[in-house]
């Protein structure tokens, strides 16, 4: 067995990478990070009046167990903070230094496959329609008692799109090797046996 099997999975919001990141964990006994909770902690601190940067330079483990780090209004400022280069290049380490832990990580996130970890063992581009997504999200985030409706959750899921998609700086898309599945149609159980089977095709020969 190699020590680094890194696991990349990328794609927009809401689309099953939590899901799918945290079925494959499991099941392989691998380490997961979300790293979008990174840029969520550095939205939070912007909103709170402090200086994206220097939250960024300054993270701490602490800062990624703020319960509210999950609101639209958090996701919104995240997708604001994750275009800026420095925001970007001082979580890199963090990043990487996870994706190297003996036995095995699971990062999800925009960047993985593309910049983060370029030479992951397997890669995954999980996406579905905007509309999909947006009503996954919307009963999601209702659940959690957020007063939203269907169409301004759709148009939150667009904005953040088209920033994630046009940013100069490491812009969310599939890396060249990576398997994308499509998860508008498919049930949560498809998605994951999807997604299993190409972890264990690489994770067996490893
Ligand atoms: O959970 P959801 O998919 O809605 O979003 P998230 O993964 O928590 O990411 C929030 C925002 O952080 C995204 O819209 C991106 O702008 C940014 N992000 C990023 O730029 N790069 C990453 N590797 C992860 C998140």
């Amino acid at each position: 067995m190699t020590t680094d099997f890194t696991v990349a999975i990328d794609g927009p919001a809401a689309a099953g990478k939590g899901t799918i990141s945290k079925a494959v964990a499991a099941k392989f006994g691998f380490a997961h990070l979300d790293t979008g909770l990174l840029y969520r902690a550095v939205g939070a601190r912007v909103l709170g009046g402090g200086n994206a940067i220097e939250a960024a330079k300054t993270l701490q483990p602490e800062d990624l167990d703020r319960d509210d780090l999950r609101t639209a209004e958090v996701a919104q400022a995240a997708s604001k903070v994750a275009v800026i280069a420095e925001v970007r290049a001082a979580l890199v380490d963090f990043q990487r230094s996870f994706a190297r832990r003996a036995g095995g990580a699971v990062l999800d996130g925009r960047d993985i496959g593309t910049v983060i970890c370029p030479k992951a063992q397997v890669k995954l581009y999980v996406t579905a329609s905007a509309e999909v997504r947006a009503k996954r999200r919307f009963l999601e985030l209702t659940g959690k008692g957020e007063v939203t409706s269907l169409e301004e959750v759709l148009a939150d899921v667009k904005a953040r799109d088209d920033r994630d998609m046009n940013r100069a700086e490491a812009p969310m898309k599939p890396a060249d090797d990576a398997l994308t599945i499509d998860t508008s149609d498919l049930s949560i159980e498809q998605a994951l046996e999807t997604a299993i089977s190409a972890v264990n095709a690489r994770w067996t020969s490893a």
